[in-house]
């Protein structure tokens, strides 16, 4: 497994298929497997970068609270390591408030967005406390209660009733994270600055998707940011909830194709 390290974190990163580099990264608390069917579909014609963020998957996590300007230095700071200058910058929920801190950060190092099941909004008082709390029960209890709590607000009517695998798979990917590593990426999301005043500025292509049965960054959500972006596109995608690049992974693989063809 290829990793990079920056300072106290040993970033664990995938780097396949060859052009123009693409980094997606993935919502909590997933890990870059996540992003299999994408990798295979776009590895012939794009270079994939996916990189387990702070505190998930095979990466590990600090006392502190992972705030989503944390992540995106890792970020960056791995793209110099590899020697990318510029590349298409895209995630799924947390993996969008990221991409939006990156670009509000690094905009010069940014060809074009994508922001899946994401919202640029910050939390409320309510969901800030909610996540402290959830974050000393993950520490007290494991990661477990976060899992089981999230589950059901996960995923399509379709997803539930016909596709117990992906259920199972997403499950087992969110049992991977550490208690410390969850507890830290809920503190750093529940500082997280509120990004609605960065959409009008961005001037780059930035394609949306969004699961029509998303429960916890509902489709109003992406409709807001696609009329504040100059440059946007929205695909609202069917059959799919909060996690639509695995639920409705070729309709999300195509979409994201195509605006790679579109913004190349
Ligand atoms: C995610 O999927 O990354 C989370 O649901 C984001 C959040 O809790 O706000």
């Amino acid at each position: 497994m290829p990793h990079f390290i920056r300072g106290q974190i040993r970033i664990a990163y995938d780097d396949v298929g060859s052009g123009a580099p693409v980094v997606l990264l993935h919502g909590f608390p997933f890990n870059r497997s996540m992003w299999t069917e994408q990798s295979e579909f776009l590895k012939n014609s794009y270079r994939l970068i996916t990189a387990d963020l702070r505190g998930h998957g095979e990466t590990n996590a600090t006392e502190q609270p992972a705030t989503m300007n944390d992540m995106a230095c890792d970020v960056c700071a791995l793209l110099d390591s590899l020697g990318i200058e510029k590349a298409t910058v895209g995630g799924l929920s947390m993996g969008g408030y990221v991409t939006l801190a990156f670009y509000r950060s690094f905009p010069d190092r940014v060809n074009a967005l994508v922001l899946a099941d994401t919202r640029a909004g910050a939390d409320t008082e309510e969901a800030k406390a909610g996540r402290r709390e959830q974050a000393e029960r993950a520490l007290a209890e494991g990661v477990g209660v976060i899992v089981e709590g999230m589950l059901p607000r996960l995923l399509s009517a379709e997803t539930v009733g016909k596709r117990p695998e992906v259920v199972k798979r997403l499950r087992e990917m969110m049992l991977q994270t550490s208690p410390a590593g969850a507890a830290a990426a809920l503190r750093g999301m529940a500082v997280r600055a509120d990004q609605t005043m960065l959409l009008p500025l961005i001037a780059v292509p930035t394609q949306i998707i969004v699961g029509r049965e998303d429960a916890i960054t509902p489709v109003t959500e992406s409709e807001k940011m696609a009329q504040s972006i100059p440059e946007a596109r929205l695909r609202v995608i069917p059959g799919a909830g909060h996690v639509s690049n695995i639920e409705q992974a070729t309709d999300f693989g195509q979409t994201l194709g195509e605006f790679l063809r579109w913004v190349s």
